[in-house]
């Protein structure tokens, strides 16, 4: 498979280390490993004494059942530890997709969830959401979306770039579609608990539905991307089983390290979301006085739940150059729609790290000087 370039991860490759004020990252502000470490009695001593050779290829099985605590009804059986969600969405798509199959897509959305599959020679239906029906998924619309040979249906809920999360009801209705024509549902669940409510939590997929994958990962609601640890969750034996062996062939096994730190991180891990919930509830209110005083350049409704946002510029277009001469000109990074391919008007502003009130002041001072209309 020849692949295209992931153009959101090449924009933030040309500014992520050298801008100061990253306002377009989905991540939660992150940890020192001292920090982690001093969550656990004991854990220093352990994490000196870890083993450097190869780990167990499924994930350590003290992890395994770390994660498999998340969930409802699976168990350590079902968690496929990988190297980042990336990673799994990589392994899913090539493991049960294959040319010609027909996949649908939540569209806006993070490019891997579209690109691999339609590099792999899929064709790949995009379930189009918008900004002014509140990027609410349409189940009718879907309906007529699904072909003879549909084979898969994507979504990523809470949602990267929107901040839109379904209701449990409609969840449940998107089951039932799915279950009815035995299709499969990946559920790419890497923002939840994360809701800013807790009460709009959604069962994971994996729960609910055995041709349902859920993947989750350390990066986003823990801040921990740098352990590159992620997984895949399902109860279907056999997408399992291929999974797995395809593992072989990317990453073979986990770092040992990062397995364990991840472990330490779990079993502490109300204390961390509850951490960046505050945080990213809290910059959710500055957001929504910035946006608030410049209702005039922006359209802006808070989402309910992740640590991202997607509004647009009132003006029809312009939102790349905007986004370029405001990285270049005051050092504020925020991610333009065309990176989403999803026109020129919206762009992807992340609200989960401490200095978020010091990148939206930068952002104002550039507004003063350059007013969008
Ligand atoms: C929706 C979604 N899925 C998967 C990933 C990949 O996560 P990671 O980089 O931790 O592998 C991201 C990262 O931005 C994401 O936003």
């Amino acid at each position: 498979m020849k692949i295209q370039p992931f153009e959101l991860e090449r924009f933030f490759a040309k500014y992520e280390f050298s801008a100061p004020y990253l306002l377009g990252s989905s991540d939660c502000e992150s940890f020192s490993i001292q920090e982690i470490l001093d969550l656990e009695p004991g854990a220093e001593n352990a994490f000196k004494k870890c083993w450097l050779g190869y780990t167990e290829s499924a994930g350590h099985p003290d992890l395994r059942q770390a994660i498999s605590n998340i969930y409802e009804s699976c168990e350590s059986q079902h968690v496929l530890v990988h190297s980042g969600a990336e990673e799994a969405i990589f392994i899913f798509m090539n493991v049960m997709l294959k040319p010609d199959d027909h996949v649908i897509v939540q569209d806006p959305c993070y490019q891997s969830l579209y690109q691999i599959a339609h590099d792999l020679g899929c064709r790949v239906s995009k379930w189009t959401t918008y900004e002014e029906n509140g990027w609410e998924l349409d189940l009718d619309q879907l309906e007529t979306l699904i072909e003879e040979d549909t084979k898969a249906v994507i979504i990523n809920q809470p949602h990267n770039p929107t901040g839109y999360l379904m209701s449990a009801e409609k969840q449940q209705q998107l089951i039932d579609i799915l279950q009815k024509r035995n299709l499969l549902l990946f559920s790419d669940e890497v923002y939840r608990e994360l809701e800013h409510d807790p009460k709009d939590r959604l069962p994971a997929a994996c729960d609910l539905y055995d041709n349902a994958v859920s993947i989750g990962v350390m990066s986003k609601t823990y801040g921990l991307a740098g352990l590159r640890i992620g997984w895949a969750v399902t109860q279907n034996e056999q997408i399992f089983k291929e999974m797995a062996t395809f593992k072989d062939y990317t990453s073979i096994c986990n770092s040992a390290p990062s397995e364990y730190l991840a472990l330490v991180a779990l079993m502490h891990r109300q204390r961390i979301v509850d951490r960046n919930l505050k945080l990213t509830t809290g910059n959710l209110a500055v957001l929504n006085q910035f946006f608030h005083h410049h209702s005039n350049q922006f359209n802006w409704k808070p989402p309910i739940a992740g640590s991202i946002a997607f509004p647009s510029i009132t003006a029809h277009s312009g939102v790349e150059d905007f986004c370029v001469s405001l990285v270049q000109e005051s050092g504020v990074l925020l991610i333009p729609s065309p990176y989403f391919q999803y026109g020129d008007r919206h762009f992807r502003i992340g609200f989960g790290r401490r200095n978020l009130p010091e990148c939206v002041e930068q952002l104002d001072r550039y507004l003063k000087k350059h007013p969008i209309v």
